[in-house]
């Protein structure tokens, strides 16, 4: 298969992208987080091939993507006044709901389960495609299973060329890592993934937040866990990532004692001169997060094209967007991370 890259902005794109949709194809979307790869949500052969070409587990349910708040009522039933609230203050945005499923969306996209993730994008055209196409679209992220997701265009096309028909290139991603998942079907809203929505906010509107112990910490193998994706290795390039706890200068200590040709460093701007002999990659500002949440990806799948074989890197503490940083690099990580100075001083 041929894979056509369009412009978001050229005319005709959007009509052009749901007529793949409308027809059973797979189309990379930009959206405000990552890239999806989009196909129709009600048609359980269009999504069987999302999972195909994602080389996705067929246990792990995606999201449906709609075009204005509205559109939840043909998906999802007994929907909460805690949903309309969430709607109306962060859609269209990073923030992705999980609800009681009506029973037209077939149990391909949602896993077998009876709930549905779904989301409204903030990307013009792809909430404009979305409406040409009638129908909700479902996406995960566009990356091969297991890699980082992808925030450009030509990422999609690295993963998925060959394998798609197309891809709507909407240039770099704004927020940078997946969106926000809050769970409304339980007592309490229960966070089982952070984003660009930020704990806080959604505490602030909610009044209680519950966070899943899948979010921060690893997960056993057979765990039964809220989010099916939470299980997977995420997130991580080819070469082994741990994370340096602890101040800037006993990282770099660390990093003096233990660096072997081949490695590589990935930390803030602010530490670029503290690593300058191990060639750094900075993916952002610690004293403004969301450009690392921004920077994240594209520097983890950077690693795999210089052929890094461990990766030492740095991760924001705290919490607002830091937390869903910290979230994406544990995960990166394998959850292997080392607290400096581990040892003793010289
Ligand atoms: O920002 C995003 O959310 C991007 C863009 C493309 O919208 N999409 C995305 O999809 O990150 P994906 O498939 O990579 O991640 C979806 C996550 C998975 O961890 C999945 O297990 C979880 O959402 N999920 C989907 N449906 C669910 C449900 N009914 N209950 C709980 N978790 C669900
Ligand atoms: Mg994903």
């Amino acid at each position: 298969m041929k894979t056509e890259v369009l412009p978001a902005s050229a005319p005709g794109t959007a009509a052009r992208a749901a007529e793949v949709i409308r027809s059973g194809g797979l189309v990379g979307i930009p959206t405000e987080t990552v890239y999806g790869l989009g196909a129709n949500g009600l048609d359980a052969e269009a999504v069987l091939k999302i999972f195909e070409a994602k080389g996705r587990p067929q246990d792990n349910p995606l999201i449906l993507h709609i075009s204005a708040a509205d559109e939840l009522n043909q998906i999802c039933h007994d929907i909460p006044d805690a949903a309309w609230v969430l709607a109306e203050r962060f859609w269209p945005g990073p923030l992705t709901m999980v609800l009681p499923c009506r029973a037209i969306v077939p149990r391909r996209t949602t896993a077998g389960l009876d709930t549905v993730a779904v989301r409204c994008p903030a990307s013009d055209v792809t909430r404009e495609i979305i409406r040409a196409a009638g129908v909700p679209i479902a996406a995960p992220s566009a990356n091969t299973s297991g890699k980082p997701s992808p925030t450009t265009a030509a990422h999609v096309l690295h993963d998925m060329d060959g394998k798609i028909d197309l891809i709507v290139d909407g240039g770099a991603c704004r927020v940078g890592v997946e969106s926000t998942i809050v769970d409304l079907t339980g007592d309490t809203p229960r966070l089982l993934r952070p984003g660009g929505v930020t704990p806080e906010e959604l505490e602030a509107l909610l009044g209680s937040l519950v966070v899943d112990p899948a979010v921060l910490g690893e997960i056993a193998p057979n765990a039964v866990v809220r989010a099916p994706g939470m299980k997977y290795k995420h997130y991580a390039p080819a070469g082994e990532v741990t994370i340096l706890s602890g101040p800037s200068e006993a990282a770099a200590v660390f990093v003096r004692r233990h660096f072997s040709p081949g490695d590589a460093v990935l930390c803030f701007s602010e530490e670029l001169p503290l690593f300058a002999d191990f060639n750094p990659t900075a993916y952002g500002s610690e004293s403004a997060p969301e450009t690392l949440a921004r920077g994240l990806f594209s520097a983890l799948r950077g690693f795999d094209d210089t052929g890094a074989r461990h990766i030492f890197a740095r991760c924001p503490e705290g919490g607002g967007v830091a937390y869903a940083v910290q979230n994406r690099l544990k995960k990166a990580a394998g959850f292997h991370i080392i607290t400096v100075p581990e040892e003793d001083t010289p």
